[in-house]
């Protein structure tokens, strides 16, 4: 449908095939202009916006080839189908090689011609869409890989260009799971002129308070048990750079009140120390919840939040910003066809549809992982809707509603939706905590009552080692 209204050029020199075709055309709702040859066929061309061009092969003058090889040259944009006669095959092969978009043998039913046309104009305006995906996303729609083309996106990239500006400026980035938090904190350290010097993440919930302290501010030897050696905190090892707090708002109220004595003197002292240590980070933060609203329930320090929320950054979720859907999925389908080497694939229509109407409770990430999924479970050049994960294809299921009817007890009801959330997470269970407002290790507990522990288990201790071994490889490789 979206092929109607578009403007064709027929070169042909029959007169009754030129009325035929035109009246053939008008009808299915384009627009036709008719020429006898070659050389006014450039003449129009150069006056019009064609998208299609029907020409015969053998014209009076220039022939049908020597005119699709100008137009590809002069007009790349404008599909060329060539009508050449059964006999010769030999021109219809040499056409195709010339770039023609197709060719059809003469004489043709005119349905087939029809349907050669529709198909040609197709591939044509979907080039146009992916050659236009591809400049905004390459261009003012991505900033740091941040991709947005919406309006709270593009102001998002101000506020950070702004922030990144002022090298000391304290951020605090709100969000719900898979906004981009880690992605915006990284675009302000590289876009300061601390880029040079460490990004050091640090997830405040996945570490256990104790060991969190000496991980932030370092210890003395023989502060603790196991501390066999004199070590440097992230703090230090960030020096010069910036410090990701993620999830700060689990913070407890003994490391609030050190973390505000590092922002007010900007020094730290490592556990068991006794020296102040000079530092020199930006400290950007990270919640997925109002943190205004801990403070107000008494969960979070005041002085602290006033610190931390010098610039506060709004993250929106993806359901408030549909429009950038598209160049998201575009931009993912681009970046994994790059990884794996493959040409880059695309989703039909009806599949992109879903992935407009979607909820999307895990955001962009969620995307991204259905995006992946897709590629890994779709077979063909085209990602059909049964190629994305159950979770983004079958409607939302009204878990009470069904637990009604079926009279299960709430301890059901909790496990079917726990389950859920797990699996549109991707198995992921620190976000599967945080979505659920839940500790990690409350929902660890429930899923070995679900029997669900053994495969949970290796990831669990993946993440917490990753969270931890982030700070520990920095501090090795520069020590
Ligand atoms: N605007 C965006 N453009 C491109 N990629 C994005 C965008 N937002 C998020 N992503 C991608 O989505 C994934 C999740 O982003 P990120 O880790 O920054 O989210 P987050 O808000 O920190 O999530 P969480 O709260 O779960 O930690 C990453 O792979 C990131 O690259
Ligand atoms: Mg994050």
């Amino acid at each position: 449908m979206r092929n109607m209204n578009q403007q064709i050029l027929i070169v042909e020199d029959e007169p009754a095939m030129c009325d035929l075709l035109t009246s053939f055309f008008s009808e299915k709702a384009h627009k036709v202009d008719t020429v006898q040859d070659g050389e006014h066929a450039i003449a129009r061309l150069e006056e019009h916006d064609y998208a299609l061009v029907i020409t015969d092969i053998k014209l009076p003058g220039m022939s049908g080839l020597e005119l699709l090889a100008r137009i590809r040259v002069d007009w790349p944009e404008v599909a060329v189908i060539i009508m050449t006669a059964f006999s010769s095959i030999s021109s219809a092969v040499e056409a195709m090689k010339l770039g023609a978009e197709d060719y059809i043998g003469k004489p043709f039913q005119l349905d087939e011609l029809g349907i050669t046309v529709e198909k040609a104009l197709e591939r044509r305006s979907l080039r146009r869409e992916v050659k236009e995906l591809r400049a905004e996303v390459r261009g003012r729609y991505n900033f740091s890989n941040i991709i947005g083309r919406s309006k709270p996106m593009q102001q998002l990239f101000e506020v950070i260009k702004r922030i990144a500006a002022r090298r000391d400026a304290s951020a605090l980035i709100i969000g719900s799971t898979g906004t981009g938090k880690e992605l915006v904190a990284r675009a302000i350290h590289y876009n300061s002129d601390r880029r040079d010097a460490p990004f050091v993440p640090i997830n405040c919930s996945a570490i256990p308070d104790t060991l969190l302290e000496s991980e932030l501010f370092g210890h003395q030897k023989g502060a603790f048990t196991g501390a066999h050696e004199n070590r440097r905190g992230l703090m230090e090892e960030a020096q010069g750079g910036t410090v990701f707090l993620d999830e700060i708002n689990t913070l407890s109220p003994s490391l609030q009140v050190k973390l505000l004595r590092v922002l007010q003197e900007r020094v730290v002292r490592r556990v068991g120390g006794r020296e102040n240590i000079p530092i020199d980070i930006r400290l950007v933060s990270a919640s997925n919840q109002d943190l205004e609203e801990a403070v107000k329930g008494g969960e979070f320090r005041q002085d602290l939040f006033y610190r931390l929320n010098v610039v506060p950054v709004l993250l929106p979720d993806l359901k408030d910003r549909r429009e950038d859907i598209p160049l998201l999925v575009h931009h993912f389908l681009q970046k994994f066809a790059q990884h794996h080497g493959e040409p880059p694939r695309r989703f039909a229509s009806d599949a992109m549809r879903v992935l407009m109407t979607h909820a999307w409770p895990g955001n962009v990430r969620e995307l991204e992982n259905a995006v992946e999924h897709a590629l890994t479970m779709g077979s063909g050049e085209i990602l059909l809707p049964e190629d994305l994960p159950a979770s983004v294809t079958a409607p939302e299921r009204d878990i009470v509603q069904e637990a009604s009817l079926d009279d299960v007890a709430l301890a059901e009801v909790e496990r079917r939706y726990i389950l859920r959330i797990l699996e549109k997470m991707g198995g992921h269970q620190i976000k599967t905590a945080s979505i659920l407002g839940i500790d990690r290790r409350t929902l660890y507990r429930r899923l070995r009552q679900y029997r669900y522990a053994g495969r949970m288990r290796a990831e669990d201790e993946e993440e917490t080692d990753e969270s931890i071994g982030k700070g520990t490889a920095q501090a090795t490789a520069s020590l």
